[in-house]
């Protein structure tokens, strides 16, 4: 890869600054419809309670598989969804934050009424969702977002000034030859200039639709912008010009990012903290390089195995290969449905360090043993009472008690069998227990460093 700056790290300094936003518990679920009716069968948890702040001034790196749920929630941060559940709280002061949070932890049922009253004032004055009419324009002025795809964000009927242009209008920023200044002020900004102002963008390189694209976000004179893999879909050479165009702007601007990428590489030289997802919840959340080289979570080690670093030479065919061997052996299996996460830690399935406690279920019994090619031969119901509790009911007795005889062999060890905790046959069908869990916290390992990973809530750490 083209080498890009390496933006100097100081949390501490960005902390200083305050928070541009806070997230508090966010969720959002999407209906899913079914049948003639289109009734609502269930819902994809695109994103599930997550929480974390953009501190002033400072680049905070989200990234994650496809379908994590990173894109969601940078629509939720930028206002253009309203979550299901929990909120988003912008520029709101420390030590309103740390009574927001005071608060919150505190049950509805506990709360005084005063306590109630000042959440609600709070709430209203500061979560996006709640803002009155004029709050929220200020808040569309203040947030901007960058997509990936610059074609389909810019319209292509329109040329370059128009588009620049748009936010400057609409807000009754300037029109006629004082809109066309700016726009070319904008274009100069961006590497670009006066040259461009009446082509449209099928007249331009991907890079420099990004670069339209940036300049189109800047016009407002924003505070903050949610950069939603700004990058991805342009070359490598590219997309380092514009990673430091980003650098540049926000130095000279005092820009905040939420930088969004499934790309670590592109994350670790981008961000100041980094936030790390798994199918819709946080599972690990550092300062950058802490994050790279003190890695807590062992997804994220996963992750990290699966993309080596440029100064590994990724290039390099034989490490290319490594690469290879690495997402086979460490990012084993397909991401679970969102509409059906696994319980306890989400991750469980694919883990390669679980133990017995991260949450295994019925589903993983009958999962585990049809991906062994073994049998649950003859199975023709599964009667769940819990997630962690069910009757497998078989077509036969002896089909039961061969099924039983496979789960039971002396053979099975590892995390699920050991979390097994009660199977029984009765007739055609086997009862089966596993040891109940509930979510698995993100909690506060080292200083600025959370995980949600029993190995370190539970048992103290673990060595990859
Ligand atoms: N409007 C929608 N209706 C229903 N489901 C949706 C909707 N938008 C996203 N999803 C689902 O929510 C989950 C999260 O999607 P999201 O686009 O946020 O992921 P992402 O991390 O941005 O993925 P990618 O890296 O591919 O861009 C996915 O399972 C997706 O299919
Ligand atoms: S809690 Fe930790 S060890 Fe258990 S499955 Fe999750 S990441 Fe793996
Ligand atoms: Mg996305």
């Amino acid at each position: 890869m083209t080498a890009f700056e390496t933006r100097p790290t100081d949390p501490s300094a960005a902390a200083d600054r305050g928070d541009v936003i806070n997230v508090r518990g966010v969720r959002k679920y999407y209906p899913i419809k079914g049948g003639v009716l289109q009734r609502v069968t269930g819902h994809v948890k695109a994103v599930d309670g997550v929480t974390f702040d953009i501190p002033r001034g400072s680049t905070v790196g989200l990234v994650g598989e496809s379908g994590c749920g990173k894109t969601t929630l940078g629509r939720l941060i930028s206002g253009l969804l309203d979550p299901t559940d929990g909120g988003v709280y912008f520029g709101m002061p420390a030590a309103e934050r740390r009574r927001l949070d005071e608060l919150m932890t505190l049950p509805a049922e506990e709360r005084t009424s005063q306590q109630a009253t000042d959440l609600q004032t709070l709430t209203d004055g500061y979560r996006i969702d709640r803002l009155n009419r004029e709050q929220r324009r200020a808040y569309r002025r203040n947030c901007q977002v960058v997509f990936q795809d610059a074609f389909s964000s810019l319209n292509p009927r329109q040329l370059v000034r128009d588009i620049v242009g748009r936010p400057l209008k609409a807000f009754g920023e300037a029109s006629g030859d004082a809109l066309t200044q700016r726009v070319v002020e904008l274009l100069e900004q961006v590497g670009l200039g006066r040259q461009h102002l009446f082509r449209y963008p099928h007249q331009f390189s991907g890079g420099q639709r990004q670069r339209i694209s940036i300049a189109r976000a800047l016009a407002l004179d924003p505070e903050f912008m949610v950069l939603d893999e700004p990058t991805s879909a342009l070359d490598v050479s590219v997309q380092a010009q514009i990673l430091n165009l980003l650098h540049e702007l926000q130095r000279e601007l005092g820009l905040t990012y939420l930088f969004i990428s499934h790309d670590l590489n592109v994350v670790r030289h981008m961000s100041d903290e980094v936030v790390v997802m798994y199918l819709g919840q946080v599972a690990e959340a550092a300062p950058s390089e802490r994050l790279f080289t003190a890695t807590k979570h062992p997804y994220t080690e996963a992750l990290l195995a699966a993309n080596p670093s440029d100064d590994e030479d990724a290039e390099d065919a034989e490490d290319a290969e490594d690469a290879e061997d690495a997402e086979v052996i460490r990012l084993a299996g397909s991401v679970p449905d969102p509409a059906n996460p696994p319980q306890g830690c989400r991750f469980h399935t694919r883990c390669p360090v679980a133990v017995a406690s991260c949450g295994w279920e019925v589903d993983d019994v009958v999962r585990v043993a049809t991906e062994e090619g073994a049998s649950l031969e003859g199975l023709s119901d599964v009667e769940r009472r819990t997630p962690f509790d069910a009757t497998l009911r078989f077509e036969s007795e002896p089909l039961a008690q061969a099924a039983l005889r496979m789960l039971r062999s002396d053979g099975r060890s590892g995390p699920m069998a050991d979390a097994i905790i009660r199977l029984e046959h009765s007739g055609d069908s086997v009862d089966v227990v596993l040891r109940p869990r509930g979510d698995v916290p993100l909690v506060e390992v080292e200083p600025q460093h959370r995980t949600s990973c029993v190995l370190f809530t539970e048992y103290g750490g673990y060595t990859a």
